[in-house]
């Protein structure tokens, strides 16, 4: 994948993001991975966005006193953010597929990388270096990978006899991205993700997010029935360590502490 490729591919989608970001499902996910960030990020603190998308955790988190650099290859998501968050948050393009990626943003006390921004890397190792340059000793990278076991995405692959849809998350090549033509995505486990990240980052927590819930692909299930669709988030809130041990749900939760 090209990284002209990967900016042109979300400029694509940056005018409708919000509408599936912000969706009953996108708020119930989010309001999880925000659950694990409350307690590492305070007033005053440092944090990179990293694929900060339409700004929508930059805003969050610069809502509770944080100062927030995103970056993001996307130039139109970067606009977005821009409008959504002022100063003194700060909005950058830059690639993670080129090396360079981290040069002059500075330190952080934290990252995160929301929904899988993380899986549209090509060199993790790479990856782990640069954010290791920009996250300081004892601080830490909230990163969401895409995972591998979606009962809901490969149970209809199952229903409907598309054996490629039940089989896509467990390639070994990158794989296009349902919804985002021209975007090549890896999946993996937190597990996988911190082996690949290197020495410089060690696992503190894994679980699984959207193990039990349908996909995003599949969000009208939530909005017709937003009863089921709460008591199936609150399923998947209580087994997310049990299934994020067995490399399940749409995205994975992976707190790394850099060392
Ligand atoms: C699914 S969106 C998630 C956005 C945001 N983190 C959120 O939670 O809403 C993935 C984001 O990763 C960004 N991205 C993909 N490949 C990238 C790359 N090579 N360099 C920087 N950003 C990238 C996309 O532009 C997109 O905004």
């Amino acid at each position: 994948m090209s990284s002209s490729l990967d900016g042109a591919a979300f400029d694509r989608v940056a005018a409708d993001y919000d509408e599936v970001a912000q969706s009953r499902l996108g708020v119930l996910l989010r309001g999880r991975v925000h659950k694990v960030l409350e307690p590492l990020i305070s007033s005053g603190s440092r944090v990179l966005d990293v694929g900060c998308g339409t700004g929508i955790d930059s805003a969050w988190m610069a809502s509770r006193g944080a100062i927030v650099t995103g970056i993001d290859v996307s130039p139109r998501m970067i606009d977005i953010a821009k409008k959504r968050v002022g100063p003194p948050a700060l909005f950058v393009v830059r690639d993670l597929n080129q090396s360079s990626w981290a040069a002059e943003l500075g330190q952080f006390e934290a990252a995160i990388s929301n929904f899988g921004a993380v899986s549209c890397v090509d060199d993790l190792a790479d990856f782990g270096e640069q954010l290791a340059q920009s996250v300081e000793v004892g601080g830490v990278a909230v990163l969401v990978p895409m995972g591998h076991v979606v009962p809901w995405e490969q149970m209809a692959g199952l229903i409907r006899g598309d054996l490629s849809r039940v089989r896509r998350r467990f390639a070994k090549e990158p794989t296009i991205e349902h919804g985002y033509p021209g975007v090549s995505v890896r999946y993996m486990s937190a597990r996988q993700l911190s082996r690949r990240l290197g020495a410089r980052w060690r696992l503190r927590h894994a679980s699984a997010l959207g193990w039990a819930l349908p996909t995003y692909a599949q969000r009208r299930a939530v909005e017709m029935a937003p009863r089921i669709g709460a008591a199936l988030a609150s399923v998947d809130a209580v087994g997310a360590r049990l299934a994020g041990r067995l490399a399940m749900g749409d995205h994975q939760i992976a707190v790394l502490e850099r060392v």
